[in-house]
């Protein structure tokens, strides 16, 4: 039986490239999408996938009311996020996050009402296998090496600093361990700038500049030498859609909120 799935922002720039990946695969139904600029349409005409027989609706109240939906899929904007994310749990839907923004306080209430209802929401900033493999050997690297800092490389128009990926890599290794700069940061001398920010411990440092993608880097220390762990994006969402495809099959396992992909990945087989 295919997992029927609801996906909100279904036509916009990653959830587009995810509805035609769901085209093409037997075991996952794309059922309904969310988009208010096309409701009414199809959504294979919108995005280029004809074998989609599939309506776009305004909200996910009008898509989950006329749909039963397994999953619902959220890959909007964060300020209407957590609103679509407990009315998908209020229709009885597992939940997968792919949209980025929400806060800790905002999860630890999504926990509440997943719980409740015995209901599952994985949320993923980044669904790149590669970047999940970069937090897995960073994590390792910091049980070992008590330095490092991270280097948050985007185009020049990318409004936010830092990205996700390094924000979510910083709140990774916060729970392996704090940092132990030889020089704490307050005793700085000269530009205390200079040494970036301090995001859950980690400094970060945030490079905005005309020929970058999306790039994360992160350089561990140690005496007379050195370990860098780098990740670069390309320019497609091509790179999120096989990590959303197996965060969409195995969400059911999982009750309440888990963050990141690994929740569902086996790193010891
Ligand atoms: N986790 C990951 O791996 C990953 C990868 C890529 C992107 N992202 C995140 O995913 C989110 C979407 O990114 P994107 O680049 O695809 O954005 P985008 O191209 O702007 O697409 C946004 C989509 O959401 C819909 N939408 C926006 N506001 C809505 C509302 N109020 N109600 C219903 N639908 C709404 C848009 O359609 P209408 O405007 O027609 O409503 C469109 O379909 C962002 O938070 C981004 O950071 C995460």
């Amino acid at each position: 039986m295919a997992i029927n799935v609801c996906l909100a922002g279904a036509t916009g720039w990653a959830g587009s490239e995810l509805a035609r990946a769901m085209a093409n695969v037997a075991d996952l139904a794309l059922v309904a999408g969310v988009s208010r600029t096309h409701a009414g349409g199809s959504l294979g005409e919108v995005v280029g996938a004809p074998r989609l027989a599939c309506p776009v609706y305004a909200s996910v109240a009008e898509a989950l009311a006329a749909h039963r939906c397994d999953v619902f899929v959220e890959y909007t904007k964060p300020d209407v996020a957590k609103s679509n994310i407990l009315t998908a749990l209020a229709h009885g839907a597992h939940v997968v996050v792919g949209t980025s923004g929400l806060a800790d306080d905002d999860y630890a209430e999504i926990d509440v009402v997943a719980r409740e209802r015995n209901r599952a929401v994985l949320a993923v900033g980044n669904f790149a296998l590669t970047v999940v493999l970069m937090q897995k050997f960073a994590e390792a690297a910091a049980r070992l090496i008590p330095q490092w800092e991270i280097i948050d490389y985007a185009h020049d128009d990318k409004v936010d600093a830092p990205s996700g990926t390094a924000r979510e890599l910083a709140a990774r290794l916060s729970r392996v361990r704090r940092p132990e700069p030889t020089v704490p940061m307050d005793q700085t001398v000269g530009h205390r700038d200079a040494r970036g920010a301090t995001v859950s411990s980690s400094q970060i440092h945030s490079v905005r500049l005309p020929g970058y993608v999306i790039s994360a880097e992160i350089v561990f220390g140690m005496p007379d030498q050195r370990l860098t762990i780098r990740h670069d994006s390309g320019s497609s969402a091509r790179p999120y859609v096989d990590g959303a495809l197996l965060a969409i099959r195995r969400v059911s396992t999982l009750v309440g909120v888990h963050r990141g992909l690994d929740a569902v990945l086996d790193f010891e087989k």
